[in-house]
């Protein structure tokens, strides 16, 4: 890949050949409409956008409900390992070479009870997704804000003692808004997962404000904050962040649809990067935001008027941040040096 010099925005082609990783992306959230019989609207519950499809979500509880409601439709083996395969694949077409993917259990009601072939078919899926595209995949597990602690201890039981290969990280998503402060909750389970050598990564900062990032790095010791973009709110919280280098996995477009963020112009994206803050673009849920990498690079380049060189940062904080094995993270840091070694 030449290195082009100059500010002008970088070209499509140009973002979708950088090599990076996604370290933001729901299994929920990649189930197609179709798949599922929501390409009908009668069916989906929601308005579908004519042209993309996506559905229109009216905030973060209504689109929790849709994820509830869609995977729960979800009852086949052969469709968790197409989901899988699938999400592989537009990763290549982006130029992921390795995805953290975050299932959460608690969405997929069929699976609930039989967990170990759950996790098996989107194994397979992976696999075969790594031997078709060469994109490497990792499985976070995460538990839900607002569920029953009982339900959450079960969860953590259950992986600790299956400790599938695949999953390589613990996680929690959900509404932080509904659930209140569940720091001390969760950081019980959120230690034995790190004592057991699991990765940690946590929801704030999204619909809780700075407090719920304080939260997760000090309760939780979450490694990685999923959107964390309130963090903006709180001049002390960003110097912290910008001291200790804790990134945040940032989700503009998945930000603008939920109501968290006015307007892509207006995203926090944009101050926290320039305060020091080691951000990476994400996706979040792409097939129900109508969204894609490239898209995501794209549109900040052209709202922020970022130049080759932040874009090649944040794919770089991209690939530092991901859960890939350390000799993965050192073979797509090489990629992505050589891609921008002047040719
Ligand atoms: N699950 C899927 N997407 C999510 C989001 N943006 N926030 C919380 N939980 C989620
Ligand atoms: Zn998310």
């Amino acid at each position: 890949m030449s290195h082009p010099l100059q500010s002008s925005a970088p070209a499509a082609e140009w973002i979708r050949s950088l090599p990076k990783a996604e370290v933001h992306v729901h299994l929920e959230g990649c189930v197609p409409a179709v798949t599922i019989g929501f390409d009908d609207p009668s069916r989906a519950g929601v308005a579908l956008d004519p042209t993309t499809g996506a559905p229109s979500f009216s905030g973060l509880a209504d689109f929790l409900d849709y994820l509830d409601r869609s995977c729960a439709l979800v009852t086949e083996g052969d469709q968790l390992q197409s989901i899988a395969h699938a999400l592989t694949e537009r990763a290549a077409r982006d130029g992921v070479l390795h995805t953290d993917v975050i299932f959460n259990p608690t969405h997929w009601p069929a699976w609930r009870d039989d967990l170990g072939t759950f996790v098996a078919h989107l194994d397979a899926g992976l696999a075969a997704g790594e031997a078709d595209f060469g994109v490497t995949a990792a499985l976070c597990l995460s538990l839900t804000r607002t569920q029953p602690p009982a339900d959450s201890v079960a969860l953590v039981d259950w992986l600790l003692d299956a400790r599938p290969e695949r999953i390589v990280a613990l996680s929690v998503d959900g509404n932080e808004a509904a659930a209140g402060p569940t720091g001390e909750r969760f950081a019980p389970l959120f230690a034995r997962a790190r004592t057991a050598g699991l990765r940690t990564c946590a929801h704030a900062g999204e619909s809780s404000g700075p407090d719920g990032v304080r939260e997760a790095i000090e309760l939780l010791g979450a490694e990685r904050i999923d959107h964390g973009i309130r963090s903006v709110e709180d001049p002390l919280l960003v110097a912290t962040l910008a001291r200790t280098g804790v990134p945040l996995d940032v989700c503009p477009t998945s930000n603008v649809r939920l109501g968290v963020a006015p307007s892509i112009a207006a995203h926090p994206v944009e101050r926290l990067r320039r305060a020091g803050v080691r951000v990476s673009v994400n996706t979040d849920d792409p097939l129900l935001f109508g969204t894609t990498m490239t898209a995501e690079y794209d549109v900040c380049a052209q709202s922020f008027d970022w130049d080759h060189g932040v874009l090649a940062q944040i794919a770089r904080t991209s690939i530092e941040s991901c859960f890939a094995a350390p000799e993965r993270v050192s073979e797509l840091l090489a990629l992505l040096d050589d891609a921008l070694a002047p040719s």
